[in-house]
């Protein structure tokens, strides 16, 4: 499909304000999906597969104003490709000036008796290679002799995604896909996602090397790395130990803290009941904890795709991970020492990490920035990737 598409803003687009009224932008993000589909496949495509796409949740942000005479660009995306739904992220930039608005579209694909069916494969292979393009499909490297999975997407400046527990380099899709003009690398952390693990050797400081090694495979002399919980504590120990190829940090919803004794009790009673019962709990038992109330009543295919990314992961890796985690170093005696830009961001509904320590980490780290996201849990990059990725990207846009 042809894009971008650029719309003109009229005067009956606008409110007694002089601006373009809110409900517009909806009408103009839907008239910027239909011309696409004009331009490429055709405005019939639906029809063709006897499906119709209904919208079951949009969000919008509103970020500046427009007025008459204003002419906007839309970008569209695909973020998620379900069984019978699928996700759009869509961007209006006024030409000559910034981004004017963000939304972000859940379709179901009903069939002809109103009903959710699957995405047909017609429809699927045209949003699906767009997908696969835009996204750059998974690689494999050798990385200190482990086959290790990453996602390559786009050219610019290198940011590194590092993935919490006990998840892969997917949850960080919603929130890269958004970040264009920025070389993003996602790996699966070694024993997790498709990486392969050994039997043993787990611990912060070798998912750190392993890192590191990533970038040299990469020729990357330095990247922003951006790290969720577990991830933030690889960022942690990628900085102590590899500092110079750490060029600005993102910590999202993560600590520098260590495990207490309470902790670390809990983490080897975790690793006893994976080897007693295998995985099937896990996700029972951490999804309430790991996502926002408001996520958890508001986003089922959020719910579904954490849920599913759990109860993939292999039982060593998950191991290896709660090993790592408890054995985990202090990093805030660093933080005072830290000398690269850094963002600190956290849900403001995070039940894993009081919002509080996160401010507190913030303020020990040298002019760091701090964002709480409203309404998202521990994982605020796929509960509110929309809100996050602007966060993210208005921190990556101060550092050119
Ligand atoms: C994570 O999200 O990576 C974990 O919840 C972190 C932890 O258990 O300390």
């Amino acid at each position: 499909m042809a894009s971008p598409v650029e719309l003109t803003v009229y005067p009956d687009d606008c409110d007694a304000y002089g601006h373009m009224n809110q409900a517009s932008f909806l009408s103009f993000f839907e008239r910027a999906r239909w011309e696409l589909l004009a331009q490429g496949p055709g405005m019939d495509l639906f029809q063709r597969h006897r499906v119709w796409p209904a919208v079951r949740k949009a969000t919008v942000e509103f970020l500046q104003q427009v007025f008459p005479g204003d002419r906007l660009r839309f970008e569209i995306e695909v973020v998620h490709w379900g069984e019978t739904s699928f996700t759009l992220r869509q961007r209006a930039r006024k030409v000559g000036g910034g981004d004017v608005a963000e939304a972000e579209l859940v379709f179901v694909t009903l069939g002809q008796n109103g009903r959710p069916v699957p995405i047909p494969a017609g429809v699927g292979d045209l949003f699906g290679a767009r997908l696969a393009r835009r996204t750059g499909a998974s690689q494999q490297f050798v990385v200190r002799g482990l086959a290790t999975t990453a996602e390559l997407v786009g050219d610019g400046p290198p940011v590194l995604f590092v993935h919490g527990f006990p998840l892969d380099r997917t949850m960080w899709r919603p929130v890269a896909s958004a970040l264009t003009g920025w070389r993003r690398i996602l790996p699966d952390l070694r024993g997790l996602g498709l990486s392969e693990g050994p039997d043993d050797g787990y611990a912060m400081a070798e998912y750190a090397d392993d890192l590191a090694a990533l970038l040299d495979v990469l020729r990357i002399p330095n990247a922003v790395v951006c790290g969720l919980s577990m991830g933030g504590y690889v960022a942690f120990e990628l900085l102590r130990r590899h500092p110079n190829r750490v060029r600005a940090l993102v910590l999202a919803n993560t600590r520098a803290a260590p495990d207490d004794a309470d902790g670390r009790t809990k983490r080897d009673a975790t690793i006893a009941r994976i080897r007693r019962d295998g995985l099937g709990f896990l996700a029972d038992e951490m999804l309430p904890r790991l996502l926002g109330s408001d996520t958890m009543q508001t986003s089922p295919d959020v719910v579904r795709q954490v849920r599913g990314m759990m109860t993939a992961q292999p039982a060593l890796g998950l191991i290896g991970a709660l090993t790592a985690m408890r054995d985990r170093p202090d990093a805030r005696p660093m933080l005072g020492a830290i000398r690269v830009p850094t963002l600190v961001l956290h849900g403001s509904d995070d039940q894993l990490i009081p919002l509080t320590e996160a401010r507190a980490m913030a303020d020990a780290i040298p002019g760091a920035h701090f964002a709480a996201i409203p309404a998202a849990g521990h994982l605020a990059p796929l509960e509110q990737a929309v809100n996050t990725g602007r966060v993210i990207r208005e921190f990556l846009e101060a550092l050119l």
